[in-house]
């Protein structure tokens, strides 16, 4: 890449054999339910070591299934993470069940713990942690407190494939029901897509028929429940294919240019989360322990007081994109409307909220790239 080229947030990592395997799904005019499908099942499940995998067409549909699963329907309560992408809630308004959010620990920025156990009631009904950029969430113990008041576990790895948690476990491999997401800018990409990880049998039965319109698995126009078309088609599972048997490489690609950051970003006074100035420029918190984050974004929270919108200007006018990383779903308007939520319920999501910025982040990146960004970013904070 050129140093005065644009700089994108994204870029997925596509090579001959992704091209190879996409052609031969088209060549072999099986474009949906084909020998591709269950070839991508088979093999992301062998590469992150589970019984099964089901192909679904998104992470967000993925989850929807898993919810059904789990039975959550109309006042079941659920606790999940206010700091997420808007789908990990949405999910549970398509059941009519109620997102009750618990405010995030501020070094891994997911669900805390104590706050998640503070917000079961009676009528709660399960927990659907999300493992937020990467990091595993707290799961032995989210997984203790939903073993001590009977509640499901619908985890949200949608941001997280191939990371590890604090017991050195893979993510999506405890258990649950899990689910993955393959969108454009994920560490795995088919375009749209998505994984489940059933826990078990029956529950991977019913999700193979509830993303095809309910069939049973004989006969085509045997529907023996409400479905949906949640398939996936064949060319995006070839390209899955393609991507997990480069899965570990990519991952690693991913942590090197998360290293070239934070490199680059220290002479700016970053550093991870829960190990700097509070105030200063804060990067995503540092391995504990056995766990590895799964690098999917680079996100930072500028300095308290920066103006984070004159900081996206300056980028973009120096060709590099950034952008605001994410907003609390609590404070969304069909959250605010449907459940009243307001300012200063879920102060630490709120103020992560407010101070994160996503920069360029993709396996493309080199030195050059990263020094660039950072220098911009210098720049725009004042301090070249
Ligand atoms: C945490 C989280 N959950 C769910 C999703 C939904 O995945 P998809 O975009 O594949 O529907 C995403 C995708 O960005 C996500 O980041």
């Amino acid at each position: 890449m050129s140093g005065e080229g644009i700089i994108p947030l994204a870029r997925p990592d596509l090579g001959p054999r992704e091209e190879e395997l996409v052609l031969e799904a088209l060549r072999s005019g099986r474009l949906s339910l084909g020998p591709m499908l269950e070839r991508f099942e088979r093999d992301f499940a062998a590469w992150i070591g589970t019984d099964d995998a089901v192909a679904i067409s998104s992470g967000t549909t993925a989850l929807h299934l898993g919810v059904r699963a789990l039975g959550w329907g109309p006042g079941d309560e659920v606790v999940t993470s206010p700091f997420s992408f808007v789908s990990s809630a949405n999910c549970l308004l398509y059941e009519d069940a109620v997102p009750v959010f618990c405010d995030i620990d501020p070094v891994t920025l997911n669900m805390d713990p104590s706050a998640a156990a503070a917000a079961v009631t009676e009528r709660t009904s399960g927990l659907l942690p999300v493992h937020i950029f990467g990091c595993a969430a707290a799961m032995p113990e989210l997984e203790r407190l939903a073993a001590n008041r009977g509640l499901g576990v619908l985890e949200d790895a949608a941001e997280a494939t191939g990371a590890v948690d604090a017991e050195g476990i893979k993510v999506g491999t405890r258990g649950n029901i899990a689910i993955f997401g393959f969108y454009p800018n994920k560490q795995l990409v088919t375009g749209e897509g998505g994984m489940a990880i059933p826990s078990d049998r029956d529950v991977a039965a019913l999700m193979r028929s509830e993303r095809n319109q309910g069939r049973a698995e004989m006969g085509w126009l045997a529907h023996e429940r409400l479905g949906f078309n949640y398939r996936i088609t064949d060319l995006q599972a070839a390209l899955g294919i393609a991507q997990v048997e480069r899965a570990d490489a990519l991952i690693a690609e991913r942590t090197r240019v998360a290293q070239l950051y934070a490199q680059a970003l220290e002479p700016l006074g970053a550093a991870p989360a829960g190990q700097g100035d509070p105030e200063g420029l804060i990067l995503l918190s540092a391995d504990q322990g056995l766990a590895r984050r799964s690098w999917f974004v680079y996100v930072v929270q500028l300095p308290a007081g920066a103006d984070r919108d004159g900081v996206i200007a300056a980028l973009a006018e120096r060709g590099i994109d950034s952008k605001t990383y994410l907003p609390s779903i609590h404070l969304m308007p069909h959250f605010r409307e449907r459940f009243g939520f307001r300012e200063g319920q879920l102060p630490i999501a709120e103020a992560v909220s407010n101070r994160s910025l996503a920069l360029p982040f993709f396996t493309a990146m080199g030195e050059t790239e990263v020094e660039r960004v950072a220098a911009a970013l210098a720049e725009a904070l004042g301090r070249p």
